[in-house]
C-alpha cells in the first residue's frame, strides 16, 4: 500500500518542480498568432518602438519646474506678457510702430481721465461768495470735455489695433498727473491746478506730435494735433480765470 501511494506521489512532485525552475516552452508560431488578436499596423510599430523615458537630471541638476515652463510659453507671445491683446490690423504701419503709438496713447488716455476726475471733484467742492454758480458750470464744461477726450483716445488705440485701459489701478499706474486725495483746494488754487494739469498734457501732446511724424503714424499725428488745439484753448480760459 506504502509502495503504491509513493508510485503515485513521486511523478507529481517532479512535474511541478520542473515547472516552476523551467521557462515555457515557447508557443508554435501558428498557435501564438491564433492566441494574439490581430494589430493594426500603427498599434505595431508602437509595440515596436521601445519606450523612452524623460531624460533624468544629472546629479545635482535641479528638475525643471512649472514656474519655467509658464515663463517659456509666455515669450512665445510678449504682447500678451504686457497685458496689452494686440489685435492685427493691415494699415500700412509696422507692428512696432502700431505698439509704440498704442503705450503712447495709453499714458495720454490716463492723463485725460485723471484730469478729468480732478476736474468732476473740483465741479463738486468748489465754493465761492459771489462766483460759485459760474465755476460750478465751468468746470462741468470741463470735466465733459474731458470724458469726450479719454473715449476720443481710447477709441484711437481700439483703432490702431490696441486694447484701450479701462481701470482705476491701470490709470493711475500710466497717469504722468498727480492726485491729491483728502485735499479740496480753493475755488483759486483748483483753477491753477487744472491749468497746471492741461499745460503739462499739452507738452506731452507736443512730444507725441513729433515722436508720432518720425514714425509715420500720421494717423495719430493729426488726431494729436486736433486733440492739442482743445487742451490750448481750455488752458488759455482757465489762464484767464486765474486772479492776478
Ligand atoms: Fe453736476
Amino acid at each position: 500500500m506504502r509502495n503504491k501511494s509513493l508510485f503515485l506521489v513521486l511523478p507529481v512532485l517532479f512535474i511541478l518542480s520542473v515547472g516552476a525552475q523551467e521557462p515555457t516552452e515557447p508557443m508554435p508560431v501558428e498557435q501564438e498568432k491564433q492566441a494574439a488578436p490581430e494589430l493594426a499596423p500603427a498599434e505595431q510599430k508602437a509595440q515596436e518602438t521601445p519606450e523612452i523615458t524623460p531624460a533624468q537630471p544629472a546629479p545635482g541638476q535641479q528638475e525643471p519646474k512649472e514656474m519655467e515652463i509658464t515663463s517659456i510659453k509666455k515669450e512665445e507671445s510678449p504682447v500678451k506678457e504686457e497685458g496689452t491683446n494686440m489685435k492685427s490690423v493691415n494699415i500700412g504701419l509696422p507692428e512696432a510702430t502700431l505698439k509704440s503709438s498704442i503705450e503712447m496713447l495709453k499714458k495720454l488716455q490716463a492723463d485725460e481721465y485723471v484730469l478729468y476726475t480732478k476736474t468732476l471733484k473740483f465741479h463738486w467742492n468748489v465754493t465761492q461768495n459771489l462766483n460759485f454758480k459760474a465755476l460750478h458750470a465751468f468746470f462741468l464744461e470741463q470735466y465733459e470735455q474731458l470724458l469726450t477726450f479719454t473715449d476720443d483716445v481710447a477709441e484711437r488705440i481700439r483703432a490702431l489695433g490696441g486694447e484701450a485701459p479701462g481701470t482705476q489701478t491701470e490709470f493711475l499706474k500710466l497717469t504722468r498727473l498727480k492726485e491729491e486725495p483728502g485735499v479740496v483746494p480753493s475755488a483759486q488754487d483748483m483753477i491753477k491746478k487744472l491749468l497746471d494739469d492741461h499745460e503739462a498734457i499739452i507738452r506731452s501732446i507736443r512730444e507725441d506730435i513729433s515722436a508720432t511724424a518720425k514714425i509715420d503714424d500720421m494717423g495719430t499725428n493729426n488726431f494729436l494735433s486736433d486733440l492739442i488745439t482743445k487742451h490750448e484753448k481750455t488752458a488759455w480760459m482757465l489762464r484767464a480765470s486765474v486772479e492776478k
